[in-house]
């Protein structure tokens, strides 16, 4: 069960800070969209509710367990909740271990971007004849998605493989030309329900298939959701996660806080950061309020990582201008500890001696948010007992929500992007694609390719 603190929100010291008065007076706000989540369940939600999603995975284990290494193709909300399961809930080295070591399960690789050095080196690794290619696209029009597809394809050609024995397809239940081929060469197929989007999805077969594959217990991930939703929709807004996130993130952008920095005691769970980053920035970022009004807002998310950062941000966060709140990722238990011998006489390093890194990691983020909290900047701190599938569950739907809320708080509609459509439309141009004329931008002669 994750733990939330909110004391530092609250913090008197804070230059044009919220009270809890404030919150107070939101409440009207807040439990109207609270019973809309209630009343008008979103497919994220209804999908944890709803065996269905699990089973379709469970379908194909013995399949999928066949082969060594699992490869998803994806970008965006089809690749970064895959690789925040993987790295929060799989030991940081899995891709090194033996299978022995990996209780048989497979090495998972995510492959999102097109650049040629990183798909190489992710090809390089691994032996075709050992892997299943995971393609994830919604829409089956993304164009790195498509590209990565077509080069593993290619790939797998030229190797004679019989493509169909190494491809899983996760995209729209009709439509796509993923759908499309699927269909026609009798490819394995799993469903992304019609009504949940990209970043919301990780827990619809877009995220199960790569976990169950890795030997994550994708039923407790489950129950964590499930338990994250219960709460939001029955507790009182000082005992609700969900709305309290959202509310204190909205009030201080209000009061021009327009940044968002997720801090991460643990390399683990620095992948859940940047998770949200992509949660937060596509969902509240808009120019058009929900009754279409020129509104251009949205609250910058930031990751850091905890203690690497502090010797790279800290002093910005400290110092800097009053336009950040920051959330602290914990951990009370790692999956190691390691404790720091007496190798040395010298006074100054006696203090370290004998301690573990794991209390070092720990008061170093207790320094920084006190330092924080004496400067006069907002920061809340969630800590997970222990990283585990339950308290990872519960961390995503709680975002998920806190997303949903702070859209009506935002007046915005947090399940649209907009913004991202130009940008594909002339890359498309400028690639060719036939119908797309109209977006041709003339390249410069540093962009021409
Ligand atoms: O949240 C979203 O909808 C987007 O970020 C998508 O996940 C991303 O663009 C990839 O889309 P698709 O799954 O259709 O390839």
């Amino acid at each position: 069960m994750l733990k939330f603190d909110f004391t530092n929100v609250f913090n008197e010291k804070i230059p044009n800070g919220i009270s809890e008065n404030d919150i107070e007076n939101q409440k009207d706000v807040i439990y109207n969209s609270i019973n809309q989540l209630k009343n008008n369940i979103p497919g994220f939600v209804e999908v944890v509710f709803n065996r269905k999603w699990i089973n379709s995975v469970l379908n194909i284990k013995n399949f999928v367990k066949s082969y060594e290494n699992l490869v998803v193709v994806g970008i965006g909300g089809s690749a970064l909740g895959n690789i925040a399961l993987q790295n929060s809930l799989r030991p940081i080295n899995w891709n090194f271990l033996n299978k022995k070591e990996r209780n048989g399960n497979l090495r998972i690789f995510v492959i999102d971007n097109v650049d040629p050095d990183y798909v190489s080196s992710i090809l390089d690794l691994i032996d075709i004849k050992e892997t299943l290619f995971n393609v994830i696209s919604k829409s089956g029009s993304t164009a790195e998605a498509m590209a990565n597809y077509l080069i593993v394809r290619g790939l797998l050609e030229t190797h004679g493989l019989n493509p169909k024995n190494h491809l899983v397809f996760t995209t729209d239940p009709k439509k796509g030309v993923l759908r499309k081929i699927a269909e026609t060469e009798k490819i394995t197929t799993l469903e992304i329900p019609e009504n949940v989007g990209g970043r919301f999805s990780v827990l619809t077969p877009v995220g199960l298939l790569s976990a169950m594959a890795a030997g994550i217990d994708i039923e407790a991930i489950y129950e964590g959701a499930k338990s994250a939703y219960n709460k939001t929709i029955n507790e009182d807004i000082w005992n609700n996660p969900s709305a309290l996130i959202a509310l204190v993130h909205y009030l201080y952008y209000l009061k021009g806080r327009n940044i968002s920095v997720m801090m991460a005691y643990s390399n683990k769970l620095y992948y859940l950061a940047d998770w949200y980053r992509q949660l937060w920035a596509e969902s509240l970022g808009k120019a058009y309020s929900k009754d279409n009004k020129k509104i251009n807002v949205g609250q910058t998310p930031v990751k850091a990582l905890g203690a690497v950062d502090q010797h790279s941000q800290i002093q910005l966060y400290n110092e800097g201008p009053d336009d950040k709140i920051i959330t602290f990722l914990k951990t009370e238990t790692f999956e190691r500890n390691i404790k720091i011998p007496h190798s040395h006489i010298e006074k100054e390093l006696s203090y370290l001696q004998g301690q573990t890194l794991s209390k070092l990691l720990n008061n170093e983020l207790y320094g920084t948010e006190a330092a924080l909290a004496l400067n006069g900047k907002p920061s809340l701190r969630i800590t997970f007992p222990k990283i585990d599938e339950f308290n990872v569950g519960q961390f995503i739907m709680y975002y998920e929500l806190a997303t949903a809320i702070a859209g009506d708080l935002f007046n915005v509609n947090p399940y649209d992007q907009p913004g991202v459509e130009l940008g594909k439309k002339i890359t498309y141009a400028l690639m060719g694609r036939k119908g797309f004329e109209e977006y041709n931008v003339t390249p410069s002669n540093e962009r021409k390719e």
